[in-house]
């Protein structure tokens, strides 16, 4: 297969990118989207502050321009996210106590009911732990431990046909500590049934050639407890040609891991644009990095 998203279905996997709302005016940047992807997460437009900036008040008109855009071409739509530490509307910041926790749960069933049916999967909560391990300090947090689960199961009735996923950064090492602590908490929601189906692995990997200790072992250790697994936010310094075709290589090899989404099209669109992490240059020429993954996906 001669793009990225076919090469990925040949193993009934997608290859995704993140969206800007704001870029879907330069047909260089949407040329390049349409024909090579076929996932898209919004890359702001679906977050908290984006789609309810006053209480009550919700505005999906970004998150709608790119979720029209995509679902236009065939693509198919991840949602990102409804339970996050950062980018709260400023309303959601300054709450605490019971009152943040039922604004959470109106967050998700508001958020949830305008795409119900829509959304292949939501990130329904995103980076929860701290790198030791231990759960992130957060206004969240302190409504209590239980804000995750309620979270999920607030999510699962609000639309029973999304997939529902945990996403963080700095779970690709099997032996970090941050990854095992989300791992020992995805064990605990299925072992109590929690209603959790994958965990997305953002992979922002930030410099070297070989990938994180045991990638693999983590991506099929999580699968091993019944969730998929998905590269949800892959960026890399400097777009090492190995460690792009390793992690390409390391999703292939574990059945569960469905899919595979950069965070953006071109360098120049990206949050780490100092550091060329993407597959695209910023006059949108391919790179190294895209033919070594093009390649290990037609090789499977
Ligand atoms: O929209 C405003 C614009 O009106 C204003 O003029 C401008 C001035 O700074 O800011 C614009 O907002 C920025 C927004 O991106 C849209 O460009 C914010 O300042 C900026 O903080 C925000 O950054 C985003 C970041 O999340 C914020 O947390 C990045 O684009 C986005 O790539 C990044 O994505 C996150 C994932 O959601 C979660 N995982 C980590 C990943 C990278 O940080």
């Amino acid at each position: 297969a001669t793009t990225l998203g076919a090469a990925a279905n040949q193993s009934n996997r997608y290859f995704g990118t993140a969206i800007a709302a704001g870029r879907l005016g330069d047909s260089t940047y949407t040329t390049i989207a349409g024909r090579e992807f076929n996932m898209i997460t919004a890359e702001n437009e679906m977050k908290p502050d984006a789609t309810q900036p006053q209480r009550g008040q919700f505005n999906f008109s970004s998150g709608d321009r790119i979720y029209d855009w995509a679902t236009q071409r065939g693509l198919k739509v991840r949602g990102h996210t409804l339970a996050w530490h950062a980018q709260q509307p400023g309303w959601m910041q300054s709450l605490s106590g019971s009152n943040l926790r039922q604004a959470m749960i109106d967050h998700i069933n508001g958020v949830m009911a305008h795409y119900r049916g829509k959304l292949a999967a939501w990130d329904v909560v995103n980076e929860a732990f701290a790198e030791n391990g231990s759960r992130r300090s957060s206004n969240l947090q302190s409504t209590g431990n239980d804000w995750i689960e309620v979270a999920f199961r607030t999510a699962r009735t609000a639309d029973p046909s999304a997939k529902l996923c945990y996403n963080d950064y700095n779970i690709e090492n099997w032996t970090y500590a941050k990854t095992q602590g989300v791992y020992n908490m995805i064990r605990d929601f299925k072992s109590r049934g929690v209603p959790i189906d994958c965990v997305g692995l953002q992979t922002h990997f930030t410099g070297g050639s070989s990938l994180p200790g045991n990638f693999q072992t983590t991506l099929s250790s999580f699968a091993a407890l019944g969730v998929d697994v998905a590269l949800t936010e892959v960026d890399v310094t400097n777009a090492s040609t190995s460690q792009y075709a390793g992690l390409t290589q390391a999703c292939l090899n574990v059945p569960r891991c469905i899919g595979i989404t950069v965070w953006g099209v071109r360098d120049s669109d990206s949050w780490r644009s100092g550091e060329s992490p993407l597959l695209f240059d910023g006059g949108g020429n391919k790179k190294a990095a895209y033919t070594s993954v093009l390649n290990a996906l037609n090789a499977a």
